[in-house]
């Protein structure tokens, strides 16, 4: 499958809780791919969970990681991956640079309330540790909203669907 990217990457932007992690894996699976989740990257690198990371160093120390990674996977040529973001690299217009060279982004697409119900129950997203979770995604995807959409090559509508459903729409469109 890897003449349908090309040297290329395939990268899946969206908000937490928007399906990047489940999806990512089935289209390497799918493309015989790699895959590199970034959050993953930066906890083996840094021997921490994100949690930790945002506890004893802050966001912005966390962001230097999320923008040195990027610049490690286009000037050392990492092509034809598959890489599942964290949610707020494309925030940064550095990054969004950086991802506009590194690959086809992807950006999985979720209303508020989809994204509250698969997140609920999650206590691995420091930015969602708050008394008023659902509000704090409505405030901060509207933020974002543009800016995923600002980089997106693709936009998929994730709400009401499968993750292999998902998966199935990203091919057909690649
Ligand atoms: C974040 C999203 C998280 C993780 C960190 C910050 C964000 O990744 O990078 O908690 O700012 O949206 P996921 O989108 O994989 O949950």
């Amino acid at each position: 499958m890897l003449e349908v990217v090309g040297a290329s990457n395939i990268v899946l932007e969206g908000f937490m809780g928007s399906g990047k992690s489940t999806v990512s894996e089935l289209l390497s699976e799918e493309l015989m791919l790699e895959l590199i989740d970034t959050d993953e990257v930066i906890e083996d690198t840094e021997g921490r969970t994100i949690n930790e990371i945002f506890e004893t160093d802050g966001e912005t120390s966390f962001r230097e990681m999320e923008t040195d990674l990027l610049k490690a996977i286009d000037s050392d040529h990492w092509r034809e991956f598959v890489i599942s973001l964290g949610g707020g690299i494309p925030v940064k217009e550095e990054n969004r640079e950086l991802l506009r060279k590194i690959g086809k982004v992807v950006y999985l697409r979720a209303k508020p309330e989809t994204i509250f119900e698969r997140v609920k129950d999650d206590d691995k997203r420091p930015l969602l540790k708050t008394e008023d979770p659902l509000a704090k995604i409505e405030e901060l995807l509207e933020m974002r909203a543009s800016l995923y959409e600002d980089v997106a090559d693709m936009i998929i509508d994730t709400d009401g669907k499968t993750p292999m459903e998902i998966t199935r729409e990203i091919i057909d469109k690649l």
